[in-house]
């Protein structure tokens, strides 16, 4: 079986690579995304420089697939620049796909069903992606997933909540410096590991179970007090109706995007992972808690 991967350099791709190398039915991966990558001792890996915006690069890299999985994304960074790039990017390599692949996975998230206080808790599958308009990555994962209806129907989407562990620091790239103290709305939220969200992709990419949405998360949630503990840092109580974004002070450096996270915080996003367990064979290895630990234990 020969992979195709777009943004394999990125915190999830890496894990995904080191996945497919030990997968023995995997054959060749074809890698691409913008900067340069050294493939050290993946042996099955062919990497080359290119951007999911052109619209050439993207057939050719698809052309020699037998599936496409598509992890090019920007998650940090301005509307404009993120929806350019999400946008016209993604739709680039769906339609690449339907052209070229028997079979697609597409990393969602959970951030795809937006934060609504009239949303089930725990997230199934069955509840209706329509993301948030005001958190535009939100916003921008709810409208893909709609556009990857239409393109390629039959899809498998990931809809992974915050990723963590030793490759994935991006969690603790965002929090302000010590010893400056995180605001916590008491809303408990869940991570998975790198390496978990990394099988998972694994199992769509050989096309276990059926395609469809998957929601992947570890066991058991934590807080920001339990982040703020465990990176050295405090935390104290807010009321969540105080947490918007101006709340949260004008000195401290966040940048925006976390603050809309932190915000979307006042609405518990849990999802229940039963149906990736169940059709995807999917086992986590690591709880949200242990994540956490992951993480820390690797960037003090
Ligand atoms: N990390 C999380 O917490 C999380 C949670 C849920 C879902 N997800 C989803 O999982 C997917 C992968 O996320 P990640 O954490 O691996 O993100 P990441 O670490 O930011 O990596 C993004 C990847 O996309 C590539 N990329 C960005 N723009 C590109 C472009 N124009 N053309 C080609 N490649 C481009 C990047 O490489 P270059 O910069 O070199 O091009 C990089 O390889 C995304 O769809 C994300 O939304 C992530």
């Amino acid at each position: 079986m020969i992979v195709a991967v777009t943004g394999p350099t990125g915190e999830l791709g890496r894990a995904f690579l080191r996945a497919l190398q030990r997968d023995g039915a995997i054959t060749r991966v074809l890698g691409m995304a913008r900067r340069p990558f050294d493939r050290g001792d993946l042996t099955k890996l062919e990497y080359r420089q290119g951007d999911v915006l052109d619209p050439e690069a993207v057939d050719a890299l698809a052309r020699d697939a037998d599936v496409l999985v598509h992890l090019a994304f920007i998650i940090m960074g301005g509307r404009e620049e993120t929806r350019h790039v999400n946008l016209t990017g993604s739709r680039n390599v769906f339609k690449a796909a339907r052209k070229h692949v028997e079979r697609l996975v597409y990393t969602s998230s959970v951030a795809a069903y937006g934060f609504h206080s009239d949303n089930p808790q725990p997230l199934t599958e069955d509840v209706a992606p329509r993301g948030s308009e005001r958190f535009y990555y939100s916003h921008q994962k709810a409208e893909l997933e709609r556009a990857l209806g239409e393109e390629f129907p039959g899809a498998y989407v990931l809809r992974p909540c915050i990723v963590a562990g030793p490759d994935a620091p991006m969690l603790l790239r965002q929090l302000p410096p010590k010893p400056l103290l995180i605001p916590d709305p008491g809303t408990r939220f869940q991570l998975v590991h790198h390496d978990d969200v990394a099988t998972a992709l694994v199992a769509a990419t050989k096309g276990e179970g059926e395609p469809g949405a998957y929601n992947l998360a570890g066991d058991g949630t934590i807080s920001l007090t339990d982040l703020a503990r465990a990176t050295g840092r405090f935390a104290y109580p807010i009321p969540r109706l105080l947490l918007e974004p101006a709340a949260l002070g004008a000195n401290l450096p966040l940048v925006p995007t976390l603050a809309q996270w932190v915000n979307a915080l006042r609405t518990p996003v849990i999802m229940d992972t039963g149906k990736a367990r169940k059709q995807l064979g999917w086992r986590p290895r690591y709880d949200s808690r242990a994540t956490l630990d992951e993480l820390v234990r690797a960037i003090p």
